[in-house]
């Protein structure tokens, strides 16, 4: 199996920049790369600045500093010429097929023999993004959680064409990455599927959520209120504050893939498309549900609208459990569970659905009725019962 000394960033947004961070952490040359000098500076001063906390807080190993792990650290805004070394390159530009096969093509042309292209697409498909390649043996993904030197879950995804041997390099060199919260946790996706395990679990909340808060937008409702009402227990973020923290592109290119992919009950509601249209995308531009111009907005959740039933995301995200078991995705609920806790920090779906199964069922054929969306709807596996021994 080919070593991986040298891995290439490709996009040093959001996303990059943290993934090129524990590049660095595991002691790889990472070049990144980006068609923006302002994205590339900004990302060279997250680094810069992690480091320096972590050197700060005495978290560095014995005997290194920040300035040998910048060392290591190259940037370029030709990828071309970036790839002629690397063993590695992933892949974390804006969520855009034709783009991400284009890049695939290129690289995968330029870059040695034994490259590695891992893509860290939210949603898309590896084979679709392999397409034009002419190695497509060579293309995994490679989905990282965000920010990722801080959340646990790596999934390894499994292109049709992917070969064995790219899988596990993928696997082995994301064990390799540190996570300064906790173990890292790799989940194998054994099929490429729309969404993977946790994205795909979690997606068609969407359909609910848009139909919350295009109802909240009409009848006036202030968005904290909302809010509080879409918030559940244990999570580290309100719904809206990650929402706008991850990008309202992100979720409407998500859905608009998902619409295409799995059915068009996913389409982007109202509010979301408004969002589009204003450019009011959240963290990245200042704005979103809330205003980010003075930070992290910090919403008080003290009231509630009373338009939400927490049941039924629990129930829809169960449902969509037993549709990837049905697929062949993952083939056991607690793998989905532990990749649920180690990429979003709360705990998955499936186990409480195991107990509950036949009171959700019917609360989703009640809800894909009054909503009009029949995805919505208990596929077998659940409404059976039948995944609780799928262990
Ligand atoms: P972003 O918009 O912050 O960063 C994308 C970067 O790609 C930008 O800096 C842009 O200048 C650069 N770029 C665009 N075209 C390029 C090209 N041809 N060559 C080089 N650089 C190019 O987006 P973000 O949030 O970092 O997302 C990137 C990818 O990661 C997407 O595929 C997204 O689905 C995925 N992802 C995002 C997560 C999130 O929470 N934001 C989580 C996991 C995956």
């Amino acid at each position: 199996m080919a070593n991986v000394n040298n891995i290439v960033m490709l996009g040093f947004g959001d996303m990059g920049k943290g993934i090129a961070q524990v590049c660095l952490m595991a002691g790889y040359n990472v070049t990144a790369v980006d068609i923006s000098d302002e994205i590339i500076e900004k990302g060279l001063n997250y680094i810069k600045t992690g480091f320096e906390k972590l050197e700060s807080k005495g978290k560095l190993p014995e005997g290194s500093s920040t300035v040998d792990y910048l060392a290591k650290l190259k940037t370029s805004k030709d990828i071309i010429e970036a790839v002629k070394e690397a063993d590695l390159v992933i892949e974390a530009v804006v969520e855009k097929l034709d783009i991400k096969q284009n890049l695939c093509k290129d690289i995968i042309e330029n870059a040695p023999e034994h490259c590695i292209f891992a893509s860290n697409t939210s949603t898309m498909s590896i084979t679709e993004i392999a397409e034009k390649c002419s190695k497509p043996e060579n293309v995994i993904g490679m989905h990282f959680f965000n920010p990722a030197p801080l959340m646990r879950l790596i999934e390894v995804i499994k292109g049709d064409k992917s070969s064995e041997e790219s899988i596990d390099i993928g696997v082995g060199v994301s064990k390799t990455l540190p996570c300064l919260r906790g173990e890292r946790y790799i989940a194998r996706v054994m099929k490429d599927r729309p969404g993977f395990i946790v994205n795909r679990v979690l997606s068609p909340r969407s359909i609910y959520f848009n139909y919350i808060i295009d109802l909240a937008n009409e009848k006036g409702i202030p968005w904290e209120q909302v809010d509080a009402d879409l918030t559940g227990p244990n999570t580290p973020m309100s719904l809206l504050t990650l929402a706008d923290f991850t990008g309202r592109d992100i979720s409407y290119h998500g859905q608009l893939y998902y619409g295409e992919k799995l059915s068009s009950d996913y389409k982007p509601g109202k509010v979301l498309t408004m969002q589009i249209e204003k450019g009011t995308l959240g963290k990245k531009t200042g704005q979103g549900f809330y205003d980010w111009s003075k930070g992290r907005p910090q919403p008080d959740l003290s009231k509630k609208a009373g338009l939400v039933n927490q049941e039924i995301f629990n129930a829809i995200n169960a449902n969509e459990g037993c549709r990837i078991l049905e697929e062949g995705v993952a083939t056991s609920w607690k793998v989905i569970d532990e990749a649920i806790l180690a990429g979003m920090n709360f705990p998955g779906p499936m186990e409480y659905a195991t107990k509950n199964y036949e009171r959700l069922a019917k609360l989703l054929e009640e809800t894909a009725e009054k909503l009009g969306k029949p995805y919505l709807k208990p596929c077998y596996l659940f409404k059976s019962g039948k995944f609780v021994d799928m262990i």
